[in-house]
């Protein structure tokens, strides 16, 4: 069978590296793709966003089933459109997709079906909004209610920042909405968790930790990820069975009643208080840069696992993980998460030895001349496979001294939390 993969990022070039271990696939597209999908499987350029140009391709190029990388086109209806004209896809439809692209969405599903989530307010105008902010106090999280590309958030310490950042997003700062969700602040560890869902049933997929702040030590503003380690050992048997009761299957009863059943990988943002899981965020999809250390971690065949998804067979089947630890640093462009350094070369990636211990996924590249440059913020992901932790760390921090780049950047320090507490992580 022959399968597309949409999007361009980390997360897609390590779907379609795991994607390339299964045997009954003839052929794997990624829709547009970047230098790295394009040495592994054929890319196709089009405009993710214009559904219509996919399916020209999808027929053309004889594609039976697609597998969707990122939010916005599954937050746009490409599911819907895709599943009219009989095509199968991984991924929710568009009201399903709500969980991620409206926020007010998510936290009113939570309080109709009693799920643990942050306490909160949704305000269209600010009178009433500043009201609940004088009553909440500090710290207080405000939210932009759609798709803010990771910018939506923001953690206020003082009343007047929590005023400027509510009055932004009523004033239209974000196209997606103009509405604020404001949230009390849950102090606690950070967990994702993972699963894969069809109409009957779901398996766990995975726990990951990201690094969302830029700077080392947790600092500087929030990013879409600048590293990610799996498994986590936060993740015990008992916290699972929690958040599984909980959260994850209130959430898939409420989508069936909706008469929306979910479809696809979904990715749950908890914080976890006192061994009690809180909802943070849903999304849709999966996580960037999870799903990297996640695909090195994995077992099974990705293909068996989709295909059992389309056909609601899930309940049948065991997801076998490494019990390596795997850990995946991001190389950033100089500048970023604000204005960065664009189209410019990369050298001595064809010096480093890939294997099925590591791994150089790309995001933000592209090939000229047979030469590799940057366009985008978070550009590499160098990912290793290790019997722990600090292992793997060692292993992606020496990978990365071999690549020459002077416009880029990358945390050391990813994992710290658990790898300078416990040596033996
Ligand atoms: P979100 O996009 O909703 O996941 O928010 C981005 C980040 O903001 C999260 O990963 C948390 O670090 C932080 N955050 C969001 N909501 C809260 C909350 N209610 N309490 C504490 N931190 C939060
Ligand atoms: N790594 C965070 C995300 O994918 O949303």
């Amino acid at each position: 069978m022959n399968l597309a993969v949409i999007g361009s990022g980390g997360r897609e070039h390590a779907i379609c590296f795991k994607l390339k271990q299964s045997k009954g696939i003839k052929k794997i597209f990624c829709i547009p793709g970047n230098a790295g999908t394009s040495i592994l499987v054929e890319n196709i350029s089009e405009d993710i966003g214009n559904f219509e140009g996919i399916y020209k391709i999808i027929k053309e190029k004889k594609i039976d089933m697609v597998i969707v990388g990122p939010e916005q086109p599954l937050v746009d209806g490409i599911v819907d459109y895709l599943s009219e004209r009989k095509i199968k896809v991984i991924g929710p439809d568009k009201f399903a997709s709500q969980l991620e692209g409206s926020k007010a969405f998510m936290k009113n599903l939570c309080k109709e079906n009693n799920i643990p989530t942050a306490n909160y307010g949704i305000f269209n105008e600010f009178n009433a909004a500043l009201d609940f902010i004088q009553k909440n106090g500090t710290p207080i999280v405000v939210k932009a209610d759609g798709l803010a590309a990771g910018k939506g958030v923001t953690v206020c310490q003082t009343i007047e920042k929590a005023k400027n950042k509510t009055k932004e997003i009523l004033d239209g700062k974000f196209k997606s909405s103009k509405k604020v969700v404001l949230e009390e602040f849950l102090e606690g560890e950070e967990l994702s968790y993972f699963a894969i869902v069809d109409h009957k049933s779901y398996l766990y997929f995975g726990s990951a930790q990201d690094h969302k702040r830029v700077g080392e030590g947790d600092t500087g503003p929030n990013t879409g990820g600048m590293g990610a380690y799996s498994p986590t050992n936060m993740l015990t048997k008992e916290l699972e069975e929690k958040i599984k009761k909980k959260i994850i299957e209130p959430t898939l009863m409420a989508m069936k009643k909706l008469g929306h059943p979910y479809k696809g990988f979904l990715y749950a943002g908890l914080m976890i208080k006192k061994g009690e899981p809180y909802l943070i965020e849903y999304n849709i999809r999966m996580g960037d840069p999870e799903c990297q250390v996640l695909m090195m971690r994995l077992e099974s065949d990705l293909l068996d696992i989709m295909e059992s998804t389309v056909k609601n067979n899930l309940n049948n089947k065991k997801i076998k993980w490494s019990n390596d630890s795997c850990m995946t640093v991001v190389l950033c462009s100089k500048g970023y998460p604000g204005n960065y350094i664009k189209n410019s070369e990369i050298e001595n990636l064809d010096k480093i030895n890939l294997n099925k211990n590591f791994q150089i996924f790309h995001a933000g590249t592209y090939k000229n001349n047979s030469k590799i440059f940057s366009n985008g913020g978070r550009v590499l992901n160098i990912t290793s496979l290790a019997k722990n932790l600090k292992k793997a760390r060692e292993e992606s921090l020496s990978n990365l001294n071999k690549i020459k780049w002077k416009d880029g950047f990358f945390r050391k320090d990813i994992g710290w939390r658990v790898i300078d507490k416990n040596e033996n992580n």
